[in-house]
């Protein structure tokens, strides 16, 4: 595919939004300085002021220009960036990045896209790019261009660069004393953080809550969803994984039929997305095992899945 960047590299050279591509989804991003951009970024995608933006930065100067690392920041920099790890780190008083980005914490969300386009893109401008997940607050994330929402697609610049490579989101740590704590599973799972960094803690927030209904509501589909699955019922569309007995009378779409937690987070917003727009009154989730990327995948749908 051929990509024609100069545009884009305009716009966001203008304090303009580009919809573009990373490893992990799409990313709606703008100028991380520009105090403007930040607020279009937020307006579009309706999202509450109070929940922060992760800042891509072309490599690891450009994030100590800006920011103090750890040697555990460092550790796992070294060993998982450019690549889906988003660190929360601490702001430099010289720092140019807009306190809008962060609702005013002096913590900041950063991460390194490894996508040759992110990285084009990074590598033009002299500022990082605040960029979320290109879809509106609480809804599915984007991981083909055909996911993003008409409303998106016209009120920024949008660069196709096919499907995501991961098709999960970054995994967001902040280092703590001694600790890694998980503050978002993603595509980089608990068991590799651990190996770096041994007290390593998941501390997404759901887990820390014992009724599923105060969670709140992420991530989802527009239709309702019910999770580990032992049945289906005659109007919900079903999301299998593996071999199963499990059937739908409406669509059936298997994550990976070898249950390889890989390919299944690959396939799962493309698949949730497709599922969404079929003929089904509710979708059917069959159970995926809780170990690596699978802790994702159980985070990302316990979420969809709550009421609130
Ligand atoms: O893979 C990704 O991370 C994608 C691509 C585009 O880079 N971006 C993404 O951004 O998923 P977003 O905004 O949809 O999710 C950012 C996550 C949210 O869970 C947010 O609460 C958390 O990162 N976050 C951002 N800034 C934070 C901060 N300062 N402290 C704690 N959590 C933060
Ligand atoms: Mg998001």
């Amino acid at each position: 595919m051929k990509i024609n960047l100069d545009k884009a590299i305009n716009l966001l050279k203008k304090g303009e939004l580009v919809i573009f591509p990373t490893e992990t989804v799409y990313g709606l991003g703008g100028n991380a300085n520009n105090e403007k951009t930040i607020r279009k970024i937020y307006q579009l995608k309706k999202r509450p002021i109070i929940n922060p933006l992760i800042c891509h930065f072309k490599n690891i100067n450009e994030i100590e220009k800006n920011f103090i690392l750890n040697d555990y920041a460092y550790d796992l920099a070294t060993k998982f960036c450019p690549g889906p790890l988003t660190l929360i780190l601490e702001k430099k008083e010289s720092s140019k990045v807009s306190p809008r980005a962060s609702n005013n914490k002096k913590f900041v969300a950063c991460r390194i896209p490894n996508h040759s386009i992110a990285q084009a893109l990074l590598n033009e401008i002299n500022f990082p790019i605040a960029a979320p997940s290109a879809n509106l607050s609480s809804k599915l994330s984007p991981t083909k261009i055909s996911h993003i929402s008409n409303i998106l697609l016209k009120n920024a610049y949008f660069i196709d660069g096919g499907k995501s490579l991961y098709g999960l989101e970054s995994t967001v740590v902040k280092i703590d004393g001694n600790n890694a704590k998980i503050l978002r599973l993603g595509s980089i799972t608990y068991e590799q953080i651990k190996k770096i960094i041994p007290n390593t803690i998941i501390n997404n927030f759901h887990t820390e809550l014992i009724s599923p209904g105060q969670l709140i509501k992420h991530y989802s589909p527009n239709k309702p969803i019910r999770i580990n699955v032992d049945y289906v019922d005659e109007n919900e569309a079903l999301l299998n994984f593996g071999i199963n007995n499990l059937k739908s009378k409406i669509i059936e779409l298997n994550l990976s039929i070898n249950s390889d937690l890989e390919e299944a987070s690959r396939n799962f917003y493309d698949y949730l997305h497709i599922i969404d727009k079929s003929e089904c009154k509710k979708i059917a989730i069959a159970p995926i095992p809780n170990n690596d990327l699978g802790k994702t995948l159980n985070d990302r749908l316990i979420r969809a899945s709550s009421i609130k």
